[in-house]
């Protein structure tokens, strides 16, 4: 039981989960972290964190016991199913990344109610909401702003974005013909998240996957074969800038944001820079390509680059990280450590 203010973490064992505790834990000892997840929370982090529920966020008893006992007023919603692992499974996607989304924003609007402050509320969006019809409108569009070809073709990416509307939904315009105002509890703040890249940890379950799962091989002396064509591009960011997005949107006054959904992007490059750079930090990488048709397509769907433009603007997105030190400076020296 706890009575400060504290932060709910949910997918707390995934990638973004494992960052992100460090980084909280490190700017905040004192601040009560409490996770959910399915899987269970590896032991770096697991130390750094008050309690580490296991279960799902489909759970409303269980939510609703967690609402009892602490005083949340930062929600992070990182559970999801992945774009790739959501093709398997369209209905069970909708479940997780739908249900679940909708039973956090309840559960955010109902801590609000209760001690009387916003919540605000973490919600990673991703590139996967946009839908760009060939790769001629790819080309053309160039840096793709938030509001253009938002027509996903992955059930990931509807669900996606339209959890984007409902968290615009609670913090705008929930219940608004009751008589009493009841929005304004949740404090919805959303990026839509380039692929990301960690040196700590390897993605399972997206269509990004081969750029990170292409570092991890070569690192690790295992054989790798890329499932799309080279000259394939869609945006990136390193793991810390990722983190370093948030801290930076969570911390930002509200007046400041005009939107509630911002792109953020870093370097863009294509596949076949990617496998560049690898083999040159790795000169033994036993890398081929075998293009997956059906994954290709996703890919080819996404925008070659976003125009983050109001992310810079408006709470002063600045990733540290370009294509070159992304890879020199961040992952090719913390993957050769973690692999030695
Ligand atoms: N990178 C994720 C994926 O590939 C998208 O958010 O599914």
């Amino acid at each position: 039981m706890s009575r400060k203010p504290s932060v709910l973490i949910t997918g707390a064992s995934g990638e973004i989960g494992h960052a992100l505790i460090s980084r909280l834990f490190a700017e905040d000892r004192d601040r009560p972290i409490v996770t959910l997840d399915l899987n269970p929370l590896p032991a770096e982090s697991a130390a750094k964190v008050r309690q580490a529920v296991s279960g799902s966020i489909l759970d409303t008893a269980l939510l609703d016991g967690l609402l009892a006992q602490y005083e949340v007023d930062h929600v992070y919603h990182l559970a999801a199913l992945l774009s790739t692992r959501s093709e398997f499974s369209p209905a069970l996607a909708h479940k997780v990344n739908v249900e679940g989304t909708l039973n956090l924003l309840e559960f955010a609007q109902k801590q609000g109610e209760s001690h009387g402050r916003p919540v605000a509320f973490f919600y990673p969006s991703s590139i996967a909401a946009f839908g760009v019809p060939d790769l001629d409108t790819k080309a053309r569009a160039g840096k793709v702003p938030e509001d253009d070809h938002n027509v996903p073709t992955t059930m990931y990416g509807a669900n996606k974005l339209y959890c984007e509307h409902l968290g615009r939904y609670y913090a705008r315009h929930y219940k608004q013909l009751a008589a009493e105002a009841h929005s304004g509890r949740v404090d919805f703040r959303c990026v839509r998240f380039p692929g990301l890249i960690s040196a700590e940890t390897v993605p399972s379950g997206g269509t990004s996957d081969y750029a990170p799962e292409m570092i991890h091989a070569a690192a690790s002396g295992q054989p790798y074969a890329c499932f799309v064509r080279p000259d394939t591009r869609i945006p990136f960011m390193a793991m810390p800038d990722a983190v370093d997005a948030i801290f930076r949107l969570m911390e930002a006054p509200r007046e400041k944001l005009t939107r509630t959904v911002y792109n953020i992007g870093a370097f863009a490059p294509s596949a076949a820079q990617i496998e560049e750079v690898v083999r040159r930090a790795f000169p033994r990488a036993d890398i081929t390509t075998k293009v997956d048709e059906k994954r290709q397509g996703i890919v080819d769907s996404w925008p070659a680059d976003v125009d983050d433009s109001a992310a810079r603007t408006d709470w002063g997105h600045a990733p540290q990280y370009d294509f070159a030190s992304a890879f020199g400076e961040y992952l090719i020296p913390s993957i050769k450590k973690r692999y030695a």
